[in-house]
């Protein structure tokens, strides 16, 4: 069995880009922009902005994130999310999710200049990546491609099963391993036998939000299992979706958590931030 090391390969990422970053900068003068909106104080939500900060400051990007009240009213966030739209500055814009319940989800994530919607959350790009011609894509899954390319993990002709169907991650993750030509099953938690669906995996990804759901008996001998959970469990330890020690018995290759998917999120919202400049840099070049 072969640890997946998520943070090694983000840190290693970090530093090419770092290295790109410095480059463009000096050839072109431009320097990429990201933008990250927090609405209110999720603790968590608190520690994933604060983490996208110090990457991009890491990069050598222009970095800020804009701290708004829970208070706030959708129109005051549409407004605040149009003012950046037009700021040529700023490349990328990231609304922290999620929401207070008085605000609209879907009309924030419409309201993004799909060019600076690094996320890939917008139906624009989500219609790119679902129609093959991929532009900006969610970072999560596209991380987790990365891994397969780092370990030389190759998905042609593979069943691969994901577990989870969220537009974040579940939904554009089969996408992109349907793209590398695997045969991609979606199961989520209405599926009926789960274990026994997730057996015929060779590749298996798992994104359910259930603490250690994922157990031995769905795991077929040298499957690859990909771990996208984060939870806390009693003792306020952060855990995976999968039961690391008992599937580390069975799995060829496996993401630890923490260590895994998660240093990879932010690495790859970053090469995003910094496609979306160069792609700014080449519209700008053609007006
Ligand atoms: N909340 C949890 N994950 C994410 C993410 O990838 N992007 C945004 N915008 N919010 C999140």
């Amino acid at each position: 069995m072969t640890d997946i090391d998520g943070k090694a390969l983000a840190a290693k990422l970090q530093g090419q880009l770092a290295e790109k970053t410095a480059r463009l900068k000096a050839e072109t003068g431009m320097v990429p922009g990201l933008v990250v909106i927090l609405v209110g104080e999720d603790p968590a939500s608190q520690v994933y902005v604060r983490n996208k900060e110090r990457s991009a400051l890491a990069a050598g990007f222009k970095s800020e994130v804009v701290r708004v009240p829970e208070t706030i009213t959708q129109e005051e966030l549409l407004t605040l999310i149009s003012k950046y739209n037009q700021d040529a500055d700023w490349h990328g814009i990231l609304v922290q999710l999620p929401l207070p319940a008085h605000i609209n989800e879907e009309k924030i994530l419409l309201a993004i200049d799909p060019a600076k919607d690094v996320d890939g959350f917008h139906p624009t790009n989500m219609g790119k990546l679902w129609s093959g011609h991929p532009v900006m894509i969610p970072s999560t899954p596209a991380g987790i491609m990365e891994m397969f390319k780092e370990y030389k993990i190759d998905l042609a002709g593979k069943n691969a099963v994901v577990i989870g169907r969220s537009n974040i991650v579940g939904k554009p993750m089969a996408q992109m391993l349907l793209d590398a030509n695997a045969t991609v099953t979606i199961a989520h938690s209405r599926t009926k036998d789960l274990p026994a669906l997730a057996r015929q995996a060779d590749v298996l990804v798992v994104a359910i939000g259930r603490g250690h759901f994922v157990t031995k008996d769905f795991v077929k001998p040298g499957a690859v299992v990909i771990d996208v959970g984060m939870n806390r469990d009693e003792n306020g330890k952060l855990i995976g979706d999968v039961a690391y020690e008992e599937v580390a018995e069975v799995a060829s290759y496996i993401t630890p958590v923490p260590g895994g998917v998660g240093p990879m999120t932010i690495t790859m919202l970053m090469e995003q931030t910094y496609n979306a400049c160069l792609l700014a840099g080449v519209a700008d070049g053609q007006d």
